[in-house]
């Protein structure tokens, strides 16, 4: 860690925000300073402001079983009547989503068309016996079905459990079991580079692996043939279609679950972070407003998927709530070339855009030709999540995406914390390239070292907050104790983020990745124990180490060290066939970059493979003494090998 602490400190640019930035902001420092003075009166005034509550709430919150906290737990509403029904009435014709599909099709989608969509597909979920309290997978591309299919299960109160499209038959599978779904909502299939991704075909393997699901409803997207199961699996147009466009929405209560989605953690089973209703949409309602800083007329892109929570909050529940117009776009952002992104904000005149680290990284490698053939004068704000920012990627973001004008705010958060954590608030904070500044507020974040003290200034260590917010995650489905175990248990009554962070002279906080077994890869979370263990499956693994390498584009590449059984010889073809395994466990996200095939793998005297040596190995750096280990031999002969490996 301290290899990067040393270049962080070389950074010292720092960014004012414009004065009209800051004359017209959202968000001021009285916003601290009311949230300094009364945290819980700063987030009821929030929930007060920006939800439609059936019943409005008598209690902030209920902290007397930590970490298991309620927020507003005797409050009433439904978070799809706050995306939809309450615009209505003033904004019908206000367009929520300006849907552009890879291949080049669109849709152009107002709050009321979007209210209608939901509320047939809500009535045809409760025809096929979808009772509040079940769950539901969401198996889709970035059409606009998902955020129907979301919002139709949060209107009837079914808990919504979003499988990324990029995730094999198995990791389907896997989550299905866990949440026990009985319905999943699918495609026949969803472009990405112009390639069909089989979803439905992918659906039809995890249902090999699963009995709870009675009925699975498909998506009519890529045309191509598919095979449907008479009786099980029915078309989502001919459900819809017939279907009336009006639905009471469920009157749900504040800690009522909204959504389960699975993420990445230490060891190989993911954990499904559950998320509940009115918290969840103060957090990310409240944020959406401040950090963003968006105004009525704004054209708003978040170019997540709604597979990972980013989409969750800032493509779908934040946005809607606060009644915003977006931009959502199907596909690759190279496809057909490497413009598609830059010619779809001079189309809209996008003013906000929202993206990760990774894809500046293969923007600026693209070449700036492309972002230079559009006119982006239009954008006032860009943002970044997912994983650190190097500074160089930040000034090329601010250089020619921004062209020099736009504020950029950092933003960190994770699957657990629901909503954007620490961040510069535009118009308030100077801000620095590859820091996330500050704690927004209302939260209340340190930094702590091994024993758990907090350290100051020029200080590194663990990221960790102190007090419960509300859009934190209650608990891990199905296993309160692995939510107590991972997040409440290093320190006493600190949430533990997994995040190395430092601060520099001025208390800036700069993220410094993960400190635990999880990599990630393109903004993606893996855990090195999930890839390990889909690579020991496979009948000629003996054993395998995983761990995460620097990479230049994709921030972490997968590295995988694997040694046979008995007297199998690995060759290229082997080493396809386990990447490709990897795959069919997985996904094609958690593809190894490369693998190496070795005799033994080092280990410790009492057996712990060493992984850091590992890390250095493929990262080439020199090695301190090795001597200690038990086979102390196979170091220089992995060094040859590691550095022989050919990336696919
Ligand atoms: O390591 C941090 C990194 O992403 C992790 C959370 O991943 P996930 O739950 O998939 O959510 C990603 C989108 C919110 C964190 O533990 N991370 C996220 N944002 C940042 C970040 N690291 C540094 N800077 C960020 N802005």
């Amino acid at each position: 860690m301290s290899e990067k602490i040393e270049n962080l400190l070389k950074e010292d640019r720092k960014f004012k925000p414009s004065d009209v930035l800051s004359s017209n902001a959202n968000a001021t420092n009285e916003w601290f300073e009311k949230a300094n003075k009364d945290r819980l009166d700063f987030w009821k005034e929030q929930a007060l402001n920006r939800i439609t509550w059936f019943k409005e709430p008598t209690e902030v919150l209920d902290d007397s079983n930590p970490p298991f906290f309620k927020w507003f737990k005797d409050g009433e509403l439904n978070l799809s009547y706050n995306c939809l029904d309450r615009h209505l009435e003033t904004d019908s014709d206000r367009v929520a989503f300006y849907w552009e599909g890879e291949p080049g099709d669109t849709q152009v989608i107002t709050y009321r068309d979007l209210y209608e969509r939901v509320c047939k597909l809500s009535n045809a979920l409760k025809k096929l016996n979808v009772k509040k309290g079940d769950r539901v997978a969401i198996y889709l591309g970035m059409t606009p079905e998902i955020v129907v299919s979301m919002l139709a299960c949060a209107r009837i109160g079914a808990v919504h459990s979003v499988v990324f499209g990029g995730f094999s038959s198995e990791a389907l599978a896997d989550r299905i079991n866990d949440a026990e779904a009985k319905l999943v909502i699918t495609a026949d299939g969803a472009w990405r580079r112009g390639e069909i991704v089989p979803l439905k075909a992918n659906v039809d393997g995890s249902l090999k692996l699963t009995n709870y699901i009675e009925n699975v409803i498909v998506v009519k997207r890529t045309q191509h043939e598919i095979n449907m199961e008479f009786g099980r699996d029915h078309w989502y147009h001919e459900l819809t279609e017939n279907e009336e466009a009006v639905c009471k929405p469920e009157i749900m209560n504040a800690e009522d679950m909204l959504y389960i989605l699975y993420t990445s953690g230490t060891t190989a089973k993911p954990k499904g972070i559950v998320h509940t209703q009115a918290g969840y949409l103060t957090g990310v309602a409240t944020t959406h407003y401040e950090v963003f800083d968006i105004k009525e007329n704004d054209i708003y892109w978040c170019a997540a998927d709604c597979g990972w929570v980013t989409g969750h909050s800032y493509i779908v529940y934040g946005p809607l709530s606060n009644k915003t117009t977006s931009v959502m776009y199907e596909g690759a952002p190279n496809a057909p070339d490497e413009k598609r992104l830059w010619s779809i904000i001079e189309k809209y005149k996008v003013n906000i855009f929202y993206t990760a680290p990774t894809a500046i990284r293969a923007f600026m490698k693209w070449g700036i030709e492309h972002p230079q053939a559009h006119d982006l004068s239009s954008l006032r704000l860009l943002g970044t999540v997912g994983e650190p920012i190097n500074p160089e990627a930040w000034v090329w973001y601010h250089k020619y995406i921004g062209g020099e004008k736009c504020a950029i705010v950092d933003t960190w958060w994770q699957t657990e914390t629901g909503s954007i954590m620490i961040s510069p608030l535009p118009g308030v904070t100077s801000t620095k390239p590859g820091s996330a500044c500050g704690a927004l507020p209302g939260i209340e974040s340190l930094i702590i070292d091994n024993e758990g003290n907090p350290v100051g200034k020029g200080e590194g260590g663990f990221l960790a907050i102190k007090s419960p917010w509300p859009s934190m995650l209650r608990t891990v489905y199905g296993d309160d104790q692995r939510y107590i175990d991972t997040y409440w248990s290093q320190h006493e009554g600190l949430y533990f983020a997994g995040d190395g962070a430092k601060y520099d002279e001025e208390g800036y906080i700069w993220l410094l990745g993960r400190v635990d077994d999880v990599m990630n890869v393109s903004g993606h979370r893996i855990s090195t124990a999930e890839v390990e263990s889909a690579l020991v499956s496979h009948e000629k693994v003996a054993e395998a180490a995983v761990i995460g390498r620097k990479d230049e584009i994709t921030g972490e590449a997968i590295a995988a060290f694997v040694s046979l059984i008995g007297t199998e010889k690995g060759d290229e073809n082997l080493i396809k066939e386990l990447r490709q395994h990897v795959s069919d466990k997985i996904g094609p996200i958690a593809k190894p970059k490369s693998i190496v095939i070795t005799p033994d793998l080092p280990k410790t005297r009492s057996g712990k493979i060493m992984r850091r040596l590992l890390k250095d190995i493929s990262e080439e750096r020199k090695l301190g003494d090795v001597t200690t280990l038990a086979n102390a031999d196979i170091v220089s002969e992995l060094q040859n090998r590691a550095t022989q490996t050919d990336d696919e």
